[in-house]
């Protein structure tokens, strides 16, 4: 039968609501997250569990054709592909912040300096249209220590309750890009598939209809 191979991030913060809107439209999944992939008892989906980094490369080539994909992840590493429905949860913000007592107010004001993140390409583009020089050092997490290690002036992360910039001595000073959960599209899909999307987003309004 053909089925629609939707990827959720494996572990992690989006896991959890992931999995629960999918319950919560109905589609039972059996296993536990050991096993990488999954099977609906009543519904025609295939569920991977993979990095969240990893599945725009995965969107783009087909090998999955939907995921539940933070915004954020989209526009760092997917910003060619597209998503057909916001889902409301994990909410975050991608923003640049500073130690506490920096003099800097603003991404302006680390111009010249040095910027830790996660989010090379984000940064990158606002740097560009900002008309920016600042220099980038990319760590893949924990960038919060890096202004207090002296490895960096700022850093650019996400900020989802704040306490990770709280508890290392850091102030937000700009908001890049707000982000929540999202449905994105493989370019890939094929119409069968697309169909059985279709239903599923359909569902998805359902409910979120019904939370508000
Ligand atoms: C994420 C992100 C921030 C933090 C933000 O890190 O990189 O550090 O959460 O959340 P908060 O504002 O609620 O504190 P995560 O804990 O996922 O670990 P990592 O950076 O090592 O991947
Ligand atoms: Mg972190």
């Amino acid at each position: 039968m053909n089925k629609l191979r939707i990827a959720v991030q494996k572990s992690g913060r989006l896991n959890e609501d992931s999995m629960k809107i999918l319950k919560d439209i109905g589609i039972s999944i059996d296993n536990g997250k050991d096993q990488l992939k999954a099977s609906a008892r009543n519904f025609p989906v295939e569920v991977f569990y993979l990095r969240n980094g990893d599945i725009p490369q995965y969107l783009r080539d087909g090998v999955v054709d939907a995921a539940i994909i933070g915004e954020n992840v989209l526009i760092e590493k997917g910003n060619d592909l597209e998503f057909i429905q916001r889902l409301g949860f994990s909410k975050c913000k991608v923003s640049i912040a500073v130690p506490k007592e920096s003099k800097a107010n603003s991404l302006k004001d680390l111009d010249g300096k040095r910027i830790a993140t996660s989010y090379p390409e984000t940064v990158k583009k606002y740097l560009k249209e900002y008309n920016i020089d600042a220099q980038l050092h990319i760590i893949n997490g924990s960038v919060e220590i890096a202004p207090n290690i002296g490895l960096a002036d700022g850093i650019c992360d996400i900020v989802s309750s704040g306490s990770t910039l709280f508890k290392n001595g850091l102030k937000e000073v700009e908001v890049l890009l707000k982000s929540e959960a999202v449905l994105a599209v493989s370019p890939e899909i094929s119409n069968e598939r697309k169909a059985i999307l279709e239903k599923i987003q359909f569902r998805i309004q359902s409910v979120l209809k019904g939370q508000n």
